[in-house]
């Protein structure tokens, strides 16, 4: 288990290919501003000069670096917003074939501002690509208990025909909207890192599409919030990311 700084291009160039189970990325999201955490010091750089024109070849190129890390069944899970996720959905497509899409998770939260001009932007989209048609879905690890309103919350459900739908004791399997509050500033969690994700939404990805003892990665890995969610699951991880402060962060974290 080891966490690396370095660009993801050329770290990946080190590592054993067909290794990764999962690799999750959540690379800057073109904000076109500096990004800067809670903590002094912690920020990170997403302004393109040329845009998209630079954005997009960036990724591109890196993703297609990462594609041969993972194993054969392995996922990709790539963390966006609406500014550049349907480009690079258009992006995987052709790196991994159309038909190996899986699905477009909303990561839906709420606090913070609401604009007064537009629908408030409180989503954030993480599409799910698989390397073979066989990737390892664990749907009753994160099934999440019945709403109070649902009938199978109370005895089941009865169909018209007579059938009955009893319901799981483990609770309903959950869908590809998710409702997640982003991590309260004054919760222990924060770490002060630029738009750390909260360890809930990893550890929910993670225990789906990854096995105990099965190798994650994540190539842009911040403050550590995957690395901490794979440990915590018993899952082997490996982390970069190309700020040293980052990495110092993730270290820590996972001590
Ligand atoms: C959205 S943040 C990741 C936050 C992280 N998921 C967390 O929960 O803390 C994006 C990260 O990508 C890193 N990064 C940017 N370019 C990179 C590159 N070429 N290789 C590796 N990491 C990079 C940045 O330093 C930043 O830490």
């Amino acid at each position: 288990m080891q966490v690396v700084t370095g660009d993801m291009l050329e770290v990946a160039c080190f590592l054993v290919p067909n290794s990764f189970r999962l690799i999750y990325l959540d690379p800057p999201f073109l904000t076109q501003r500096k990004q800067t955490g809670s903590k002094a010091g912690l920020a990170y750089d997403d302004k393109w000069e040329g845009e998209l024109d630079s954005y997009l070849p960036w990724l591109e190129e890196r993703l297609k670096k990462l594609y041969p890390l993972l194993m054969d069944n392995g996922s990709l899970v790539l963390h966006l917003d609406w500014r550049v996720s349907h480009y690079a959905r258009v992006m995987l497509d052709q790196i991994f074939g159309r038909k190996n899409f899986m699905n477009e998770i909303i990561w839906h939260y709420t606090g913070g501002g609401r604009s007064k001009s537009r629908f408030s932007c409180k989503h954030d989209t993480l599409l799910w690509y698989a390397k073979g048609d066989k990737p390892v879905f664990n749907i009753d690890a994160v099934r999440v208990p019945y709403k109070e309103t649902s009938g199978y919350a109370k005895a089941g459900i009865v169909a018209a025909s007579g059938k009955k739908y009893r319901p799981n004791p483990q609770g309903t399997p959950i869908d590809d909207v998710w409702d997640i509050p982003i991590i309260n500033p004054m919760s222990k969690e924060r770490i002060g890192y630029p738009t750390q994700k909260p360890i809930v939404l990893l550890e929910r990805i993670i225990a789906a599409l990854s096995n105990e003892t099965e190798l994650v990665g994540d190539f842009c890995c911040g403050s550590g919030t995957t690395l901490a969610a794979a440990k915590n699951l018993n899952r082997k991880w490996f982390g970069c990311d190309i700020s040293k402060d980052a990495t110092e962060c993730a270290r820590l974290r996972l001590k």
